[in-house]
């Protein structure tokens, strides 16, 4: 059966590093072992009330929201985006041309790849990155420029090393801020204003993934790409109502951007699937035009472990610069344990302590020295997270 076996661009696809935490930790519940996820930014909250119940009494007592949805979304959840947008960022979008609903952000993300790359098409990507972005990339047969994100350059990327002829040959630029996994905000736009004009000198098309953009502390606001002058020329930006109203589980999202620029994306999806489930799309509006007062409620939660956790851990002397935004910690690995790698120091930790994290080296090369921890439990859990932390900062002292 030689003949029979994955294609080349799955083949292609870096190993996952989450598949083996993943093992370890079911072996680690089967060992009743009492384990502490933190590795998957998968929110512990749920969805607002009262998009629940605006759910359940759509499922129940209107049964055309049964039927196959409207693959570009329906012209409710399409305006609500549309309004979202222009409340929260001032940018005005075309709700029947301008905005495609999405089954969840990275379904979009993975077919736009698809829609726009031909093998061999160049696309730069930050490193680390959520992992679809370069995923994406390969199984739809392009290739990956990897742009570092360093510390001593506030995880954002450096655009003066880009080389003159990747430049030139780049189709596509992610970026990602509030970032996952690093957490690094945008602070200053003259960044953004300068991924304009490079995108606009090279043709670049920049997709702005804008997952986080609620899910910000101390007075902070993300801005969308749109905002720039320029921006909406050459980019695409990327929302989810995962993060911002827990509905991870939900499975919707939406792009937004120029006709020309958005189109290709509708006509991929077309051809593959047939959209968000109505009733869900009909929560989601419920979610964008309600009251905002639930993201805020959230938001001061996150906010409160983000201190909890950052203080708890200077205390135990492991040192974390306080993020402005997601809600995640990348932690420099401790420099006892540097030497064992990302994955390594994981595995110890979740089967020392039952505290499960994400290994940096999992969101690309640039994350091998880090791990994620996402605040996604509850929040009298974080004190066994730093007690059983302290034990293993002790114990190789
Ligand atoms: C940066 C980023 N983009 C997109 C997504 C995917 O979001 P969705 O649930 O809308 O597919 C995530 C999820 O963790 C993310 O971290």
């Amino acid at each position: 059966m030689d003949k029979i076996k994955p294609s080349k661009k799955l083949n292609a696809l870096p190993p996952y590093l989450f598949a083996r935490i993943n093992a370890l930790k079911m072996d680690a519940y089967d060992n009743k072992l009492d384990v502490i996820d933190l590795g998957m930014g998968n929110p512990d909250l749920p969805a607002p009330s009262h998009v629940v119940e605006r759910v359940c009494d759509t499922v129940r007592n209107h049964p055309r929201t049964h039927r196959y949805p409207q693959a570009k979304g329906m012209p409710r959840f399409r305006r609500a985006a549309a309004s979202w947008m222009k409340e929260r960022f001032g940018v005005s979008v075309n709700p029947d041309t301008e905005v495609l609903a999405l089954i969840g952000s990275k379904e979009g993300i993975a077919h736009l790849c698809m829609s726009y790359l031909d093998p061999g098409d160049v696309v730069l990507v930050c490193d680390p990155a959520y992992p679809v972005h370069f995923n994406g990339v390969v199984l739809a047969g392009g290739t990956v420029y990897s742009l570092p994100l360093l510390a001593e350059n506030n995880f954002l990327p450096d655009l003066t090393k880009i080389p003159e002829d990747v430049a030139r040959k780049a189709k596509m630029f992610f970026l990602n801020y509030p970032n996952n996994p690093t957490s690094a905000v945008v602070e200053d736009r003259a960044f953004l204003k300068e991924v304009v004009a490079f995108a606009k000198k090279y043709e670049i098309l920049v997709i702005y993934d804008n997952a986080y953009s609620e899910i910000t502390f101390d007075g902070y606001v993300a801005p969308s790409f749109f905002e720039i002058e320029g921006g909406w020329d050459v980019g695409l930006e990327f929302h989810s109502l995962s993060k911002t109203y827990n509905m991870a589980g939900w499975r919707i999202g939406w792009a937004a951007g120029k006709k020309e620029l958005l189109y290709p994306l509708e006509k991929f999806k077309s051809f593959l699937d047939y959209g968000a489930p109505t009733f869900i799309q009909l929560g989601a509006a419920a979610a964008l035009e309600g009251s905002q007062e639930c993201v805020r409620a959230q938001v001061e939660i996150y906010q409160k472990r983000r201190d909890l956790m950052v203080r708890g851990l200077e205390k135990i002397g492991w040192h974390v610069d306080k993020p402005k935004a997601t809600m995640y910690l990348w932690l420099k690995i401790p420099d006892q344990f540097a030497a064992m790698g990302s994955l390594a120091f994981a595995e110890k930790l979740l089967k020392d302590t039952g505290v499960c994290v994400a290994p940096g080296a999992g969101f690309g090369a640039c994350g091998e020295g880090y791990i994620r921890m996402a605040l996604v439990t509850h929040d009298n859990r974080f004190h066994d997270v730093l007690l059983r932390l302290k034990k293993i900062m002790r114990e190789e002292k």
